[in-house]
């Protein structure tokens, strides 16, 4: 009878299930399965399409009205999916594999495109950034910015958890740059919530940050060529009232995705901030992005002594063979803040390096003066993470010799999600990824127990190398401090969700940046004119099919982000938006 019953019910559902479970289940989906199962040529090797039911049921991975049997439920409900060894990816809640559960119960109807959302114009969002400055006082004017996504909001193919993302990423990237102790909050100043307001002094920067950045923005345009006159006129008064002619706007996807990584993130962080470096920086022989800084420089600016605490035992390290990242020997290093914040540092050896064997070389690393010189180890490099003074978490990268590097030796480690648009791990958004909720714990500690050294030594790494269950404390003390800092810095941006339980946001929306193919829709959207008058266009303008474009015409044509801003002295972004009357910048 209830057997029976059932079925009617799973028969009956299929084709008017409750659509809100299937919207439900696509907002799952989309976020934590598509990027590697989006039909044939996914990244999993698998045919099907996470988003087509059509195809779950063609390939037999979804069984309508039988989760039991469906292949998709029990991927997630065993937690085989997504892939455990990526902690960069978000993963599925228990709420959301019951979502799906209750999804596939039901019938599994097809998961509807997102709705179309209404097309913000840039007439609007620049009313939107003039009425803002008239309400703000004469003195803040000039430190007022603006970032925009209203280009996400008009592309049909973005769905509305990326707008979101694209916001909580927004608060963290920026806070993440900012040396003050305050949290600030950008705020939205339309009511789509596509254009935010940040105060740049209360970031602690000045002009040069915001100059810094648009150094390398390509995509500023002006608007004086165009037919509609009266874009000009507001962007004039923008102008005037900031008595300032440089753009005051730049995309919010374009700043996480480049202010997160080398070079921008080191000229923000450090560059722009430690007194020591703005001479160096001057030094012509170091032009751009000076490798001259080291992590001694950091140190003495956070007012860290890392000898006199490795002399005084008010370091704490551990040391393991089997490092989850580089599958390495590697020692982890914390020294506190006078602030209450942290600083941490790993030791990492090649595997070559002879010195790597941390039981028998514990206490390094060598230095003048170090009275276990014969015990020490000789790194190969590192990786710092230490506490903003608002608890968020700034990173560097250094060689053996502490200079700072950009990115980490591919041979070593490599990241094949592509979080920084390659597979480099950089310092800033490939740390951000991995580390999205602070601390990561390591593996056992092995130079207490198993370490040779006697006397004198033996002393000195007892005080060094504490028990594990106490090294364990400090990093979920500093985790937590992380965690709940950046959950205040995204609160304005999330219904309930947490920090713990939301994808990272800010390698989210680097990997969508970089590596998302462009269709006609987006170039549309980011050069501010309608899909089909985009399309009209190329079709018209033998200049714009010179440029490459036709293939935007082509059925799934696409562009890559790369050739899009490429060349840097005249993008092919600028040019196309010059051949549809905008002035570039
Ligand atoms: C980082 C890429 C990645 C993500 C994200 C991912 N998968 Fe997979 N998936 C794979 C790979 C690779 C395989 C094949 C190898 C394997 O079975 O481990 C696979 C296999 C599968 C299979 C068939 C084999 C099996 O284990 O049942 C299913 C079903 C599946 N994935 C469902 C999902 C679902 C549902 C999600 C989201 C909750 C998801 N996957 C997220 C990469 C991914
Ligand atoms: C692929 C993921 C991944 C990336 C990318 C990554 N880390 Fe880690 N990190 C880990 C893991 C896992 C640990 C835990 C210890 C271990 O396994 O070696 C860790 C530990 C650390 C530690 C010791 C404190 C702790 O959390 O245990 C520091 C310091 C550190 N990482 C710095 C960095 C910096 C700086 C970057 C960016 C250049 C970075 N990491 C990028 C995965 C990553």
């Amino acid at each position: 009878m209830c057997g029976f019953a059932l079925n009617i019910q799973a028969q009956d559902a299929k084709p008017e299930a409750d659509p809100k479970l299937a919207i439900r289940a696509g907002e799952i989906l989309r976020q934590n399965c598509v990027r590697c199962h989006k039909g044939t040529g996914s990244e999993s090797g698998y045919a099907f399409n996470v988003l087509d039911i059509g195809s779950l049921a063609d390939e037999g991975v979804v069984v309508a009205g039988d989760h039991g049997n469906s292949e998709l439920f029990n991927a997630m409900f065993s937690g085989r999916m997504p892939p455990k060894n990526r902690p960069q990816l978000p993963r599925p809640s228990a709420e959301d594999v019951e979502a799906i559960k209750n999804w596939i119960a039901a019938g599994a109807a097809p998961i509807p495109a997102p709705e179309p959302r209404p097309v913000i114009e840039l007439k609007s969002e620049l009313l939107a950034i003039q009425k803002h400055l008239q309400d703000a006082s004469r003195d803040d004017r000039p430190n007022l910015r603006y970032f925009r996504m209203s280009h996400l909001h008009n592309d049909p193919k973005v769905d509305t958890g990326t707008l979101q993302t694209t916001r909580i990423a927004l608060a963290k990237v920026l806070n993440s740059l900012s040396w003050e102790a305050v949290l600030v909050e950008p705020k939205a100043i339309n009511p789509e919530q596509t254009i935010y307001a940040v105060d740049i002094a209360s970031l602690g920067w000045t002009r040069d940050h915001w100059n810094a950045m648009l150094k390398s923005y390509p995509y500023a345009l002006s608007y004086g060529s165009l037919d509609d006159s009266s874009l000009k006129d507001i962007d004039d008064d923008i102008s005037d009232m900031r008595r300032d002619q440089s753009p005051v706007v730049v995309r919010a996807d374009w700043m996480i995705a480049v202010a997160s990584k080398p070079p921008l993130y080191y000229s923000l962080l450090f560059d722009l901030e430690l007194p020591e470096l703005v001479p160096r920086r001057a030094d012509p022989k170091n032009p751009a992005n000076p490798k001259s800084m080291t992590d001694a420089d950091l140190e003495h600016y956070l007012g860290v002594d890392v000898i006199r605490n490795f002399l005084s035992g008010k370091a704490v390290r551990s040391g393991y063979t089997e490092s989850g990242v580089s599958g390495q020997n590697r020692l982890i290093e914390r020294h506190p803040l006078k602030s209450g914040g942290f600083y941490w540092k790993s030791y990492d050896f090649k595997s070559s390096n002879r010195t790597a064997i941390l039981s028998e070389f514990p206490l390094g690393p060598k230095f003048h003066d170090n009275p276990f010189n014969d015990l020490a180890f000789e790194h190969d490099g590192g990786e710092i993470i230490f506490s903003l003074p608002n608890g968020l978490q700034g990173y560097l990268l250094v060689d053996a010799k502490g200079n700072r590097i950009d990115a980490g030796p591919i041979e070593v480690v490599g990241d094949s999600l592509k979080t920084s648009g390659n597979e480099q791990i950089v310092a800033g958004v490939s740390c951000i990824a991995c580390h999205r909720v602070g601390m990561i714990e390591s593996p056992d500690d092995e130079v207490r127990l198993f370490s040779g050294a006697v006397n004198d030594a033996r002393d000195h790494v007892r005080r060094l190398y504490p028990e594990n269950d106490d090294f364990r404390k400090w990093l979920e003390q500093d985790r937590r401090t992380f965690v709940n800092s950046l959950q205040r810095a995204i609160e304005p941006f999330v219904h309930g969700e947490t920090v713990e339980s939301l994808p990272e946001p800010v390698g989210e929306v680097s990997r969508r940046y970089h590596l998302e193919p462009m269709s006609l829709e987006t170039v549309a959207a980011e050069l501010h004119v309608e899909a089909a008058r985009l399309r009209g266009s190329i079709e018209a303008d033998p200049k714009l099919r010179e440029l490459g474009l036709r293939v935007l015409l082509r059925d799934g044509g696409t562009i890559k982000r790369a050739a899009w801003e490429s060349p840097a002295a005249f993008p092919l972004m600028k040019q196309t938006a010059r051949q549809l009357g905008f002035d570039p910048r």
